[in-house]
């Protein structure tokens, strides 16, 4: 099982498809942070991520630590603005780098952080723990051509995302709204993932973004029984059908 946690809400971007400049931002504290941490099945990996930049939380790498020494994975997606040590490097399990693009005009269309020491600082660290680094991108209709021939060439595993259909993530674009194709939700029938808010409210999948709207898992499940979807749920691929990966 994956146990994800929104160590901050803080980020230093604004990338045009993300609500996190929306969000009110804090930090998780420490001793929430280990509470939770004590409550994981020992089979559990973590990743220490929600809608915010996970690395510029002050105690990121004593929470990585916290999590090494309860015997987990642990892993984390980031922008890639903050630069990450060697020993810090060796702490991760898995280290996910968010790149839509090898273009420095294109992402600054979009809002993403200047991909042009990032991807230098990505080869140097892929250099020095070769299996950890993964590229995550979004398409949003860009060429994606230079990052494939850039992450084949390097033998980095790259996935590709569709933009988020979710009402939740749409605060600065739009995608044309699907009919429901049915109303049930793995996330909801089955455990396949605890995914914790900022102020450590337990919520029932990693896409509700707001945790004032976030509704439980039976609150969920009793409104898609009777084929209602609740607003936390609008448009997810989940009840639409749309897949989360790209077939670009
Ligand atoms: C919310 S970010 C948090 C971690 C970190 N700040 C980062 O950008 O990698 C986690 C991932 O969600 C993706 N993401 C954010 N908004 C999205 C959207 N509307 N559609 C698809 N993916 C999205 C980002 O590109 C990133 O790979
Ligand atoms: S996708 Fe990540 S870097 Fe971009 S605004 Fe959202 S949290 Fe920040
Ligand atoms: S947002 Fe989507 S994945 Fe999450 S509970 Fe609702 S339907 Fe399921």
């Amino acid at each position: 099982m994956i146990c994800q946690i929104e160590i901050t809400t803080f980020c230093n971007a604004k990338c045009f498809y993300c609500p996190n400049e929306f969000l009110d931002h804090q930090h998780m504290p420490f001793d929430l942070f280990t509470e939770l941490l004590d409550t994981f099945p020992s089979d559990a990996g973590v990743l220490l991520q929600g809608t915010g930049e996970p690395l510029l939380h002050p105690q990121f790498w004593e929470m990585a630590e916290s999590v090494k020494k309860r015997k987990h994975q642990v892993s984390v997606i980031t922008n890639g603005t903050i630069p990450i040590s060697g020993e810090q490097l060796s702490l991760l399990d898995s280290i996910g780098f968010s790149i839509d693009t090898l273009c420095s005009n294109t992402a600054k269309k979009y809002g993403r952080p200047d991909p042009l020491h990032i991807v230098q600082n990505l080869l140097e660290y892929h250099r020095q723990v070769p299996y950890k680094i993964k590229i995550y991108t979004v398409d949003y209709g860009q060429n994606l051509l230079p990052l494939r021939s850039f992450s084949l060439d390097n033998n980095i595993v790259m996935t590709v995302q569709n933009l988020q259909p979710k009402t939740a993530y749409q605060v600065r674009y739009h995608t044309e709204p699907l009919p429901y194709l049915r109303y049930r939700c793995r996330f909801i029938e089955n455990d396949i993932i605890r995914f914790y808010f900022v102020d450590g409210k337990l919520s029932p999948c990693s896409f509700m973004i707001d945790r004032n709207s976030a509704l439980s898992k039976e609150e969920i499940s009793m409104q898609l029984s009777i084929g209602k979807v609740p607003g936390c749920c609008l448009q997810c691929g989940e009840l639409t059908g749309l897949s989360r990966l790209s077939n670009r």
